[in-house]
């Protein structure tokens, strides 16, 4: 099978309960870090890593989402007029090629699993990426080309891991380590969200995947087996139990949870220092905002 990964599917069919009342009409993947939606840093991280097509899992009310990607030509045009280059450039960045991009709706919330799966149509028989856009890292390397690079070497499917509390474990996938290699461990198991105290390890899945075809065929059973959620999770478990390679990749980076409210201003003060513009000023301005107790109210 050849290992390059040209293609990603970005599953933003969520109904981002946790945003609430703000996603009853925006889309959670809209919101922005500073002045660059989430779904920005997804695709930026997703061209750096060499992806030449992005499909979007999308649903009901996420049109928004669709008309981000469109060109602007009046407002690029006004733009030009009134000699303001940098945005034009900033503004041109989010272009996309023309059909480049694919959108599948998925008709009904059941996972994250059955979204990955909605697409399976659009992949055929090679290796793609899965990336969630709610998780945004930071990273010298961004983390798919840190992972694709990895994935030249071994072959298998890959996930994107992470070390976590073991309190935490419980919020996610978590491998069963079969053997440790440093960044990158080879998998014996997975279990979504393990009890309290019954986690394998604390060694937690993220938003970043590289699979194989395979794990399109183990959803295909999944959905024709089991009611409720359709797990990615249980898909990729599958491929472990089937003697296919699954490898756990610990990515060099800080990941923000932006699908949580404290993620999204984690991120938000992370972005918001880091920025050229504004960097100095907003720090000076959180060093004053940390000594006034209840300061917004
Ligand atoms: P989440 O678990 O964060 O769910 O999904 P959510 O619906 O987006 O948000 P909350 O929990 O209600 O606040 C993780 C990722 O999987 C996608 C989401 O869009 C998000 O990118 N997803 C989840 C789907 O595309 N379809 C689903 O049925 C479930």
């Amino acid at each position: 099978m050849k290992r390059e990964v040209t293609k990603a599917i970005f599953p933003v069919a969520g109904l981002g309960t946790r945003f609430l009342p703000a996603t009853k009409s925006i889309p959670k993947e809209i919101m922005t870090l500073v002045d660059k939606p989430l779904i920005q840093y997804a695709i930026d991280e997703a061209r750096a890593a060499g992806i030449k097509e992005f499909i979007f899992v999308t649903s009901r009310g996420k049109g928004a989402l669709e008309d981000y990607f469109d060109h602007a030509p009046i407002l690029e045009a006004s733009l030009r007029e009134k000699n303001k280059t940098e945005l034009l450039e900033k503004l041109k960045a989010t272009n996309m090629e023309s059909g480049a991009i694919a959108y599948i709706r998925q008709h009904q919330a059941l996972g994250l699993g059955h979204a990955v799966w909605c697409a399976r149509r659009l992949i055929s028989d090679e290796p793609f990426a899965v990336i969630l856009p709610d998780d945004v890292i930071a990273a010298e390397t961004p983390c798919l080309q840190q992972m694709i690079e990895a994935y030249q070497e071994t072959g298998g499917s890959m996930v994107a891991a992470m070390e976590v509390p073991p309190k935490a474990a419980s919020s996610y996938g978590v491998l069963d380590i079969k053997e440790d290699m440093g960044s990158m461990v080879s998998v014996r198991g997975m279990v979504e969200k393990p009890k309290e105290g019954e986690a394998p390890s604390n060694l937690a899945v993220i938003g970043r995947y590289i699979l194989t075809p395979s794990v399109l065929q183990n959803l295909n059973d999944l959905k024709s087996g089991a009611g409720g959620e359709i797990q990615l999770t249980d898909a990729i478990a599958k491929e472990i139990a089937e003697n296919r390679d699954v490898f756990g990749y610990r990515f060099r980076g800080q990941r923000f949870d932006c699908g949580s409210k404290a993620g999204y201003l984690q991120a938000t003060v992370a972005f918001g220092l880091a920025n050229e513009e504004l960097g100095n000023e907003f720090a000076e301005y959180l060093r004053e905002m940390v000594t006034i107790p209840n300061a917004a109210q």
